[in-house]
């Protein structure tokens, strides 16, 4: 493999406070050397000018639906990481409600063998109970050894509360963190958008914020009886959830949170006459809750954006609106969303938005990557922050279509992503 001068660009590296023009060569798969412009003399490497771009750690995503084993008509590891490189991203960590359920570590090895042809690191997250049932734990020490990075039950929630803290026990042993789902579903059956007036007009059952804040709560009192214990909530939508996690914080519980895009993005509202592509579980919620997904984000309670990137046929989006299944796309537009609400609209610091796609996911779960400094893994993300451009669904690079931001404009494009040293993505 050929090394990669990325010439011109500015770096911005979270990680370690970089923010300055850096010259950053890629070599054997790794970050060579990052120096001053014109200072790195490299014959044999192939230039990509990156004058007027942004040079970043490769993207990190806790929290996407690769749907292999078992339902490649909706996405397969090859064609969803083809997504994530499209958007940025370079590790992607993969949710383990797949057919059969990845409970084992034959199905975490086999979901990271070559023969995926993956173009990001992809890191399985393993079920935390059997078949995701909610009844046996897994057995996490060797869903560790085989490269497990979490275990949750992600889909459903881990509702009992015994259960739950037998799984927080367990995964604190073997130091990983139990991802949550956090949704009562006791309170959401039928459910199929936010409770509120818009449901009670389109004659739709609502889940109630209750139906999350109540479990990130429950989940909270757990975790004080767990010594070294690491909970990690995810796509967290409502601001009740979200004082709980700060308040348990600021008491020194290490808990950790992910919000989505479309949670930040989007209302109820868009919804509309029965969208299907603006239903996902959780569901939108109103404006209230929209904000204080935005200040949660600007103020660092917030570790993560995570997409939940959630691929569905269009045959199985294209029914009525309580049928079709939760969940939409979200690899190819994240970047775009937040740079253009979070860094033009809410002016946060292009190296704060990059922090919540790099370092701090990354650290949530315990990955190496999410840094650029010489030695680190050769996965960069280079981007115009100033690119306007109009997301269209037809050319994802995924197999599925379902979003809601067809034909969005948004600011902030991806112009090369490079993985392991290996260029991904180019535009
Ligand atoms: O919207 C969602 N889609 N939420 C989930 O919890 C699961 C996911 C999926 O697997 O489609
Ligand atoms: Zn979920």
């Amino acid at each position: 493999m050929k090394p990669l001068l990325i010439r011109g660009g500015r770096v911005v590296d979270p990680a370690s406070g970089q923010d300055a023009m850096r010259d950053v060569l890629l070599r054997d798969g790794k970050v060579a050397a990052i120096e001053n412009p014109g200072r790195i003399h490299a014959a044999d490497a192939e230039v990509f000018d990156a004058k007027g771009l942004v040079v970043a750690p490769g993207l990190v995503d806790i929290h996407v639906h690769l749907r292999e084993p078992g339902q490649s008509y909706k996405e397969t590891i090859a064609t969803g990481t083809a997504a994530a490189a499209a958007g940025g991203f370079t590790s992607v960590c993969a949710m383990p409600n797949t057919i059969p359920v990845n409970d084992t570590p034959e199905t975490v090895r086999w979901m990271q063998s070559p023969e995926r042809g993956a173009s990001a690191r992809v890191f399985p997250i393993g079920a935390a109970t059997r078949g995701s049932m909610g009844e046996a734990l897994t057995d996490y020490a060797a869903l560790r050894e085989a490269g497990a990075v979490a275990v949750t039950d992600d889909g459903k929630p881990i509702l009992g509360d015994a259960i739950m803290l037998a799984a927080l026990r367990a995964a604190a042993a073997v130091e990983l963190p139990v991802i949550q789902h956090a949704e009562d579903t006791r309170l959401t059956g039928g459910c199929s958008m936010n409770a509120g007036a818009l449901a009670f007009r389109l004659g739709l059952r609502g889940m109630s914020v209750e139906a999350e804040s109540s479990l990130v709560e429950r989940d909270l009192d757990l975790l004080r009886q767990v010594r070294r214990g690491h909970l990690h909530v995810a796509h967290l939508s409502t601001s009740k959830a979200l004082n709980a996690v700060r308040a348990a914080r600021r008491a020194g519980l290490h808990v950790t949170c992910e919000v989505t895009p479309h949670h930040f993005a989007l209302t109820e509202e868009s919804v509309g006459l029965y969208d299907t592509n603006a239903k996902m579980n959780p569901p939108l919620r109103g404006e209230a809750d929209r904000a204080a997904m935005i200040e949660g984000l600007l103020d660092g309670t917030v570790d993560a954006i995570a997409t939940d990137h959630a691929p569905h046929a269009a045959h199985e989006k294209q029914q009525e609106f309580e049928r079709a299944p939760n969940g939409i796309t979200g690899l190819e537009t994240a970047l775009g969303l937040a740079i253009s609400i979070l860094h033009i609209r809410h002016r946060m610091p292009l190296a704060g938005v990059l922090a919540l796609l790099t370092s701090r996911p990354a650290q949530a779960v315990g990955l190496k990557g999410g840094s650029l400094s010489a030695g680190s893994p050769g996965d960069v993300a280079v981007f115009d922050p100033a690119a306007r451009w109009v997301f269209r669904a037809a050319e994802s690079r995924s197999k599925s279509k379902n979003t809601p931001f067809d034909g969005w404009e948004m600011q902030g494009r991806v112009r090369l992503t490079v993985s392991q040293g290996r260029i991904v993505f180019r535009s």
